[in-house]
């Protein structure tokens, strides 16, 4: 079944704002490597991949569906992060941001009777709840221990640990 015209322009515009989300924690990573905080900055470029691999997800589903796909210019992020909790905080802004298009677009495949699009952003909706989840425990940490640089820095410690698993 060929796919509406405006849900396919919705899914490849979700491809540029996972390219733009995988540009986003590259930025990151760079911002923490910047100022040595090691963990943070492995952890962000942990996700950026994961980013692109949304972004490929869907690609490989358009050209499965024998659709077209656009490949738009990738904006610059914003970079003028303050301190850590700032940068985090943007990380979570950002994950609800795509969840509302995420959600958007489920909405839309299920209006549009496209239910093998309905289907497969079920995995997109499930992820960003974990994507938020993420961000969201990170980010009340840090709250919690405040300015503290000290607690930072053994947040940023455990994370570095705890990304190695990763990698
Ligand atoms: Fe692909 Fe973090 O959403």
């Amino acid at each position: 079944m060929k796919m509406d015209n405006t849900l396919l322009e919705d899914v490849n515009a979700q491809i540029n704002r996972e390219f733009y989300a995988a540009y986003l924690y590259f930025a990151m990573a760079t911002y923490f490597a910047e100022i040595n905080m090691e963990g943070f900055a492995k952890l962000t470029k942990n996700h950026a991949k994961e980013e692109l691999n949304h972004a490929k997800k869907l690609y490989d589903y358009l050209i499965l569906r024998n659709e077209k796909v656009n490949l738009f210019q990738i904006e610059a992020p914003d970079t003028g992060w303050t301190n850590p909790t700032d940068a985090i905080q943007s990380a979570l802004d950002h994950e609800r941001f795509v969840t509302g298009h995420i959600h958007k677009l489920y909405k839309d495949a299920k209006e549009k009777n496209d239910f093998a699009l309905e289907v497969f952003m079920q995995w997109y909706v499930s992820e960003q709840v974990e994507e938020e989840h993420l961000f969201q425990s990170m980010l009340d940490k840090m709250n919690y221990v405040q300015d503290c640089s000290c607690e930072i820095v053994n947040i940023d410690r455990e994370l570095k640990i705890q990304s190695e698993y990763v990698e």
